[in-house]
């Protein structure tokens, strides 16, 4: 048994019997959770509910929560938004110049993610489908509807996509920063560390995204995929969910869970999920508590090149989590003690809460959001300014 097989033991997660990263990082899996009991439920067959599942469009409420039964999202936090287009492949092809090297900015579990210039010229990102089969349609096909339903300035917005024979690609609006996990882990020397007011902002920005999904659309959206890899980041560091492939549509009336088959992504799936296949808001919580947790400490959900008992960044930070007089110890190097010790251990507290064990015990996304926003009013003044400089991600291109 290896030293991370043994870690997940630990952490309860012994059942996933795949875990098949394809860069050097964490990857999106599908895990297999043999322990469960019960046959595997066909609730996930369709990914989200409303695609021929009789729950029309129509039950989606705009941001306000009050607005059931209408598609306009043009109100509060909602940025302005045309809906997705239909582009032909021709069109794509164009806008990243035959989808050339010098334009790829990215490969994730669903294909490779292109920058390219549309016609009008405005800037975008697009995404191309390997043909992975089955479960990568059924992706495109939820996160189409999903995000052309759903729309807040902390998600990311989907300008269209083209099914032009066997092709699948995603259009989106594009993030000039990159994701989060670019600015936080492996950094090359002369880049700035993200400082603490900025890691507070986006996790501020990054919890109301999830409020939105968990409190303001109806039925309520389980995310799924929580992670730094999708908290997409623009010019101010303003954080935006992407990825809804593999989002759910939450329980509704006296149902406590929907029962699915356990996708999402190691190091950040919670538990209870993984064993059980229970999908709750509390398994999005938990993966919101490791992302905190990797904003604090600056190290990766899963690390495999680190030594025995650190690879799992939940495992390692339990004992300092629960110790105050240790919670120093947590904190991301790189921040050269530059934060107020006051809002880290509050920071801790949360992120403590969100990883408890029992998920009736996690918080609810809005009291996460309060207590966030609350850190974030207390700035941090002496920040250290080195000749370091934010940029955005390498890459280059001829768009
Ligand atoms: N809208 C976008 N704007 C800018 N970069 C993006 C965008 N979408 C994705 N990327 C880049 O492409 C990478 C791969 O994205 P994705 O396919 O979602 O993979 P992952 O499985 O890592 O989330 C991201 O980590 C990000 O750097
Ligand atoms: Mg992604």
């Amino acid at each position: 048994m290896c030293a991370l097989e043994r870690e997940r033991e630990r952490e309860g997660m012994g059942c996933f019997s795949c875990f098949s990263p394809r860069r050097n990082d964490v990857r999106r899996i599908e895990i297999e959770n043999g322990p469960r009991s019960g046959t595997r439920h066909s609730a996930d067959s369709s990914g989200c509910g409303y695609p021929g599942g009789g729950r029309g469009k129509d039950s989606y409420d705009n941001d306000n929560g009050k607005g059931k039964g209408t598609l306009n999202h043009n109100r509060g936090n909602s940025p302005k938004c045309s809906p997705a287009r239909s582009f032909t492949f021709r069109e794509l092809a164009a806008a990243t110049r035959g989808f050339r090297e010098v334009n790829l900015i990215g490969e994730g579990g669903f294909g490779r993610v292109y920058k390219g210039r549309l016609e009008t010229g405005q800037i975008v990102a697009i995404k191309q489908l390997n043909h992975d089969g089955i479960q990568g349609f059924k992706e495109f096909l939820v996160e189409v509807l999903m995000l052309s339903l759903l729309h807040h300035s902390n998600l990311v917005t989907l300008i269209g996509y083209c099914t032009d024979g066997d092709q699948r690609l995603l259009v989106y609006e594009y993030m000039p920063m990159g994701c989060l996990e670019d600015h936080l882990f492996d950094l090359d020397p002369e880049k700035e560390p993200l400082s603490w007011n900025t890691r507070i902002k986006i996790a501020v920005g990054a919890a109301r995204g999830l409020e939105y999904l968990h409190c303001k659309a109806n039925p309520p959206v389980i995310y799924r995929d929580l992670k730094s890899a999708n908290i997409l980041l623009d010019n101010e560091f303003n954080p935006k969910l992407s990825d809804f492939g593999l989002a759910k549509l939450g329980p509704v009336g006296d149902n406590t869970h929907v029962s699915t088959r356990v996708m999402g992504t190691y190091g950040y799936c919670a538990p209870e999920y993984a064993m059980s296949g229970k999908l709750t808001l509390k398994s999005d919580i938990y993966s919101l508590g490791v992302v905190l947790l990797e904003l604090i400490t600056g190290r990766r959900a899963i690390d495999c090149s680190k030594k025995q008992g650190e690879q799992n960044l939940v495992s390692w930070s339990r004992p300092f989590l629960r110790d105050r007089r240790k919670f120093i110890q947590l904190v991301d190097p790189l921040l050269q003690g530059c934060f107020p010790v006051r809002c880290l251990h509050h920071a801790i507290a949360i992120t403590a809460m969100c990883l408890q064990e029992q998920p009736t015990f996690r918080p609810l996304i809005g009291d996460i959001v309060v207590a966030l926003e609350y850190l974030s009013s207390q700035t941090c003044t002496s920040e250290v300014h080195n000749s370091r400089v934010h940029s955005p991600p390498p890459q280059s291109s001829s768009v």
